[in-house]
């Protein structure tokens, strides 16, 4: 019996992606918890605070108002305006609320952006170090992704001259850019981002633009990519800023002319996203005292991290300009990132996430940290890693 479940349910190559190896180590880490040890989480790109009180109050009363039925599948016309009114708010920018279409996490926004874009078997480029599930997502659905390695030298971002490359090499038809990025942290500055969307349109190369981390941005503004072109297709989230990873909600930016197809889309694969998810998200617009608190104990836990790391030891990071992350370089003590990793955590009480999640060749040198945590996390971490380092670590 076994043996003929075995031979019909062979799972199909396509669903042959690499696991998300961050989700691996938060399971090591629970079961160091599980055996009372007190485990600092760094390894998962998760804000420790909640979503803001005033979200919470709306699910509250939306719960004893009657019954919670689909919405429409781009979402509730009252959500799509007040997003369409933050990049007024944000940006100075004018957006038709009917180009907002709302999703179950960015990570629903992608599906439907790669659907709605491509044709299975297109190329699509990326950054690396870069954010796996876009490789693993455009593989799952038939398409190439194309990692760009990037530098030191560019700021770690995909500049148009390494796109063109890539473009003359074999033709791409699109480009994933994220500013603030995981797992770096780095920004493209307004002028390299225009550089980029500037040559990959003229080059026929659709660009898809990352901003889940905007408003968590500390060396410079994010540039928005809806001021430099109409036609990117741009994903945001609620998870980060907005603390509010578990809800599960998003939305894009589209492009006219990719409006219909993305609605038939998502009216397929999802019908409409959670209703109580997109009313708490319209609240959470009028949370952002909470946020910019939260969003300040971020920035300390930079300063805490930038600090102190050196101090004890690791002294070699990517410019920490935004989200919350640091990506470390730690090839002095080790050219494995995924045994260090796992040293760590078991020998210091310290989970962080290899870099060869993010990276499969560089990362073997690399460590992320996300300091999304506690201010007194961030300084036991600092001291942890520090006397472990001293003592272990070599
Ligand atoms: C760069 C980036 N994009 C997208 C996501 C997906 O987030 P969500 O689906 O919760 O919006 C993450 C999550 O960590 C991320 O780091």
């Amino acid at each position: 019996m076994l043996e003929r479940a075995k031979r019909l349910l062979q799972p199909s190559a396509r669903s042959a992606v690499p696991p998300f190896m961050v989700m691996d180590v938060m399971t090591a880490a629970a079961r160091l918890e599980a055996q009372g040890r007190k485990i600092i989480h760094m390894e998962v790109g998760q804000p420790a605070a909640g979503a803001p009180a005033i979200a919470i109050a709306a699910v509250r009363a939306a719960l004893s108002s009657g019954p919670l039925g689909y919405t429409e599948a781009l979402g509730i016309p009252s959500l799509r305006r007040r997003i369409a009114r933050a990049y007024a708010e944000w940006h100075g920018l004018d957006i038709d609320p009917e180009r907002i279409v709302v999703t179950t996490g960015s990570s629903g926004g992608f599906i439907l952006a790669f659907l709605a874009a491509f044709e299975t078997g297109d190329r699509v480029a990326m950054a690396l170090p870069g954010y796996p599930p876009y490789r693993h997502i455009l593989t799952a659905l038939g398409c190439e992704p194309v990692g760009i390695e990037t530098s030191a030298a560019t700021r770690w971002s995909i500049t148009g001259e390494s796109l063109l490359a890539q473009h003359r090499a074999k033709p791409l038809k699109g480009v994933v850019v994220g500013s603030p990025a995981n797992p770096s942290g780095t920004m493209m500055t307004a002028s390299a981002l225009t550089e980029l969307i500037r040559c990959a349109e003229d080059a026929g190369i659709v660009v898809i633009s990352d901003e889940i981390y905007h408003g968590l941005d500390y060396a410079f503004a994010a540039e928005c990519a809806a001021r430099i072109s109409s036609d990117v297709i741009i994903i945001n989230s609620f998870s980060k800023y907005f603390c509010m990873t578990g809800w599960r909600i998003g939305w894009m930016v589209v492009p006219p002319p990719l409006v219909r197809a993305v609605e038939r889309l998502q009216q397929n694969l999802a019908i409409s996203v959670p209703t109580l998810s997109q009313i708490a998200a319209e609240a959470a617009f009028e949370g952002r005292a909470e946020l910019e608190a939260v969003r300040r104990g971020y920035e300390e836990n930079r300063r805490i991290l930038l600090d102190g790391l050196p101090r004890v030891g690791l002294d070699s990071f990517l410019p920490a300009d935004g989200a919350f992350y640091l990506y470390a370089d730690v090839s002095r003590f080790s050219n494995d990132s995924f045994a260090f990793a796992t040293r760590m955590l078991e020998e210091a009480g310290v989970a962080a996430t290899p870099g060869v999640d993010f990276d499969p060749v560089r990362g073997r040198n690399f460590l992320r940290l996300c300091y999304a945590g506690g201010r007194e996390e961030m300084c036991e971490a600092v001291e942890r890693i520090g006397n472990w380092l001293k003592k272990d670590a070599t």
